[in-house]
């Protein structure tokens, strides 16, 4: 078996498609993101997205290829996003790679995209982390954490609610008439802001529990640019007073949501180092903040870069080769799976 994988990535907005040598060597990782196609309407509109990852899985793919020097009959397999994501965008990436894998004769390994996202925080960090370890995963669509025994196993520990933390910035920002996505054009603004200016609830389990919730932040921020009114109609961008102050303020809410749970989760599972994935693992305020907080609680935590923070493929084609070196196979009816 060679060690090159082509891995393909379309659970959301994003069409990717990347080769990967040894689980860990990226050699290509194209993303061809259609934020744009989704910023009018403030959040991914699942029908657009399947269209869009259509037109550009061909052309991502050839230029994965391509662009690492790779022909598909040096690939020791393909890898694909099955599972979790909007069934219609899967599907096209589960597509192309059973067509590619079956008229090339190529194994094909399906990989479950949360699994993936916390891998991307072992790949830059070689040899470094050690198992058992706990993974905090804050993305658009997910806000939970993981024990993660290996990179092939982990087990769900806590998990929000209501809303994901990056579903929380892209609302808010469109709110506060920021662009998509909210994440970071939120902590852009941030930066002119007070983050003490506005006292923003922090979520507690009322049972004492760890979790995540974020729907009564929300509602304070709306509140808040209501002037107090619920009923008020929301004012036009320019007219919300201190909108920096308010983004800083809401940033530091959220920040502090996740950080608590985390830390706290690492002490209870008995583990030194926490893996930290997802597009929200690019907020610079939760990384300065998670990373002193953890050091002060003796505790490592890695992030990874913020290229392989948001979705791509190299850790689907990284992951990928983890499960066919374990000898893992999938068979044509495969399957997309929305969770
Ligand atoms: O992991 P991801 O690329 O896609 C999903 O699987 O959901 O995460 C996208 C999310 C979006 O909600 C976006 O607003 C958020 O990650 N995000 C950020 C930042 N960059 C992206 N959130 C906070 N701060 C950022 N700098
Ligand atoms: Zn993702």
């Amino acid at each position: 078996m060679t060690d090159l994988v082509l891995g393909i990535e379309s659970s959301c907005d994003d069409t990717a498609a990347a080769v990967v040598r040894h689980g860990r060597e990226i050699l290509s990782s194209v993303v061809h993101t259609q934020a744009a196609e989704h910023a009018p309407f403030g959040g991914v509109v699942p029908e657009i997205a399947g269209r869009s990852h259509l037109r550009s899985i061909l052309p991502v793919i050839d230029e994965a290829l391509a662009k690492a020097g790779v022909r598909l009959d040096q690939l020791a397999g393909i890898a694909v996003t099955h599972r979790p994501g909007l069934v219609g965008s899967l599907l096209v990436g589960l597509s192309a790679a059973k067509a590619l894998a079956f008229t090339r004769g190529l194994p094909l390994v399906g990989v479950h995209h949360i699994e993936a996202h916390v891998y991307a925080a072992t790949m830059e960090a070689p040899g470094e982390v050690s198992y058992p370890c706990v993974a905090l995963v804050v993305s658009g669509g997910h806000t939970a954490l993981y024990r993660a025994e290996s990179p092939l196993h982990m087990t769900q520990l806590a998990t929000t609610l209501d809303d994901a933390a990056g579903e929380a910035f892209d609302k808010v920002a469109y709110l506060l008439g920021l662009p998509y996505p909210g994440g970071p054009s939120i902590s852009d603004l941030a930066e002119q802001g007070d983050e003490s200016a506005i006292p923003f609830p922090r979520y507690r389990a009322k049972d004492g529990s760890i979790g995540f919730s974020f729907s009564g932040l929300k509602t304070a921020v709306l509140y808040h640019v209501r002037g107090g009114d619920a009923l008020a109609p929301t004012p036009p961008p320019e007219a919300i007073p201190r909108r920096a102050d308010v983004a800083a303020s809401f940033q530091a809410a959220v920040v502090e949501n996740l950080v608590r749970p985390t830390l706290r989760c690492a002490r209870d599972q008995g583990v030194s180092q926490v893996l930290v994935a997802g597009g929200v693992a690019c907020n610079n305020r939760l990384r300065e903040v998670l990373g002193a907080r953890g050091r002060e609680a003796g505790l490592q935590v890695f992030f990874p870069s913020p290229a392989y923070s948001t979705d791509n493929a190299a850790m689907i084609a990284g992951l990928g080769w983890q499960r066919l070196a374990a000898g893992a196979r999938d068979g044509w009816d495969l399957d997309a799976q929305p969770s």
